[in-house]
């Protein structure tokens, strides 16, 4: 009755959970979508076009490098020498990654998420610019280095984007919301493959101009992102600003009425608000700590080592096996890259009904079984040439496993986990775990398929299984729960 509801608005307790629940569930509205935008669209957008921009211009690009080290040294340089640079130049990004991803508990802390976004930019404009100015200095090391300072920001970005767009979101949509990350990482590969193309900026007298356009986006994000509030999780719990949270909510959610939800926050808030800021130390060592911090970094881990960059840069040679002219076989590698957009979005729309865990399983499951096909698909077409057609078929299904869940789950998982005094160490860890992983990958793929061919996707088959089994044992549903709900349900077990 009313007297219920009076107390229950004093308390922050409900009479019926039900309604509690009901009360924070909120839908999209113009300004949510305008946060969602402004932090998502300026930052992914740096992870993806930078994850794809290298690979139809490569032969471009190992020319200008033949170029610039023969006209240093007045001979031809060896192949072997410029493919090494090149290598370099590509893999770098990862390592930027690393340094970026393990940078963002400091960064979110010192300067805030919306602020650590906006200074990031920095880093964009510098490498922007080195980019645009390599090929006139004859300079392949400030290529390099602008690879390595456009990973560092893609890092960061990979850290501070999704902690911005699940603090900001309400509980209901946070998968959704968080699922943006992915779904800008996934157009922008698909953005940079198609302007990498040889007839667009793909060409020897293009290409500074096709890498220094990853500047465009920062600008979108200096234009836009300072018109919307800093985390309001942020204010509230490390600036203590409960005005300024109450400020930033209200706008998020286009209502003054935000008082359930803030009460919501600052419960949280002063659950922790005695604890000091959690350490990379105390995450190792603190058992309630330990289980989501595992699942976190297995989950990163998960995420690279399914294959998902080996495939996407196989994909045109597998294509080209199965008879496809070079043409054809870049498209159709587009084609994926357009199917692995879709798919995400997708997946935007069932993180929030079949949940994370669900998802989680069908993807590693699904990309199992799909590289058991493959392998066996690929041995056979020696004999039988049709089969090549299953194969680019076995190729796309993959991607939409992947896309099912594994591809966007891991960014924002981590937000999910944690609590507000250990999130930002916890995905320090969790972000620079998922580049190494990334680097890894990309060093290794290679020198396998020089060695074992196509069996090289048993060692997928064997690994997507091995996630999938982890999932299902350890993984906790993270749907529709708050902060508080989680942490508890991981107490439990470490008491167990
Ligand atoms: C994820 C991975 C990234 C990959 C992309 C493909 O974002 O982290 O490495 O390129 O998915 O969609």
């Amino acid at each position: 009755g009313e007297n219920m509801t009076l107390q229950s608005v004093g308390t922050g307790i409900d009479d019926s959970g039900k309604k509690q629940e009901h009360s924070l569930k909120k839908g999209f509205n113009g300004k949510l979508i305008f946060a969602i935008i402004a932090s998502a669209l300026g930052s992914s957008f740096q992870h993806g076009y930078n994850t794809g921009v290298t690979n139809n211009p490569e032969k471009v690009l190992l020319s200008w490098i033949s170029e610039v080290m023969g006209n240093r040294t007045g001979i031809v340089p060896e192949e072997g020498s410029v493919t090494i640079v090149y290598a370099l130049a590509v893999s770098i990004f990862c390592v930027g990654g690393m340094i970026g991803g393990v940078s963002t508990g400091f960064i979110a802390n010192r300067f805030g998420r919306k602020g650590g976004l906006l200074l990031n930019n920095i880093l964009v404009f510098i490498a922007a610019i080195f980019f645009g100015s390599a090929k006139a200095a004859a300079s392949h090391e400030l290529f390099i280095l602008a690879r390595l300072i456009i990973g560092v920001n893609s890092g960061l970005n990979a850290g501070l984007a999704p902690m911005y767009l699940a603090e900001i979101s309400p509980i209901n949509l946070r998968g959704a919301v968080g699922s943006v990350y992915q779904l800008v990482i996934t157009i922008s590969i698909l953005v940079a493959q198609a302007l990498g193309l040889k007839y667009a900026l793909g060409t020897p007298e293009h290409w500074p101009v096709l890498f220094a356009l990853t500047a465009v986006p920062a600008i979108f994000q200096i234009l836009t992102l300072p018109f919307c509030p800093e985390s309001p999780k942020y204010l509230l719990s490390s600036k203590g600003n409960e005005m300024e949270a109450q400020k930033a909510l209200g706008w998020l959610r286009g209502t003054l009425q935000v008082h359930e939800e803030l009460e919501q926050m600052k419960a949280e808030n002063d659950a922790v608000k005695l604890l000091p800021k959690v350490t990379v130390r105390e995450l190792l060592t603190n058992r309630v700590l330990r289980i989501p911090l595992i699942i976190c970094l297995f989950v990163m881990v998960a995420q690279q080592l399914s294959g998902i960059n080996a495939v996407i840069f196989f994909s045109t040679s597998i294509f080209q096996q199965s008879g496809l002219k070079d043409d054809s076989a870049t498209f159709a590698t587009m084609g994926m890259g357009a199917i692995n957009v879709l798919m995400t979005i997708v997946s935007l729309v069932l993180v929030e009904k079949a949940g994370r865990k669900t998802l989680l399983l069908l993807g590693f499951g699904g990309m199992a079984i799909d590289t058991l096909l493959l392998t066996i698909a690929m041995n056979f077409t020696s004999i039988e040439p049709n089969l090549s057609y299953l194969c680019i078929v076995l190729v796309f299904i993959y991607i939409i496993m992947f896309a099912s869940g594994p591809g966007s789950i891991p960014w924002f998982l981590v937000a999910e986990l944690f609590n507000q005094s250990a999130r930002p160490t916890a995905a320090s860890l969790a972000v620079c775990t998922n580049w190494t992983a990334n680097f890894l990958v990309g060093l290794a793929f290679l020198p396998i398929i020089k060695a074992i061919g196509p069996y090289v996707f048993i060692i997928f088959v064997a690994l997507n299984a091995l996630f999938f089994l982890f999932i299902y044992k350890k993984v906790p549903e993270t749907k529709n729960k708050t902060i508080e709900e989680i942490s508890a349900l991981f107490r439990q077990q470490s008491y167990q």
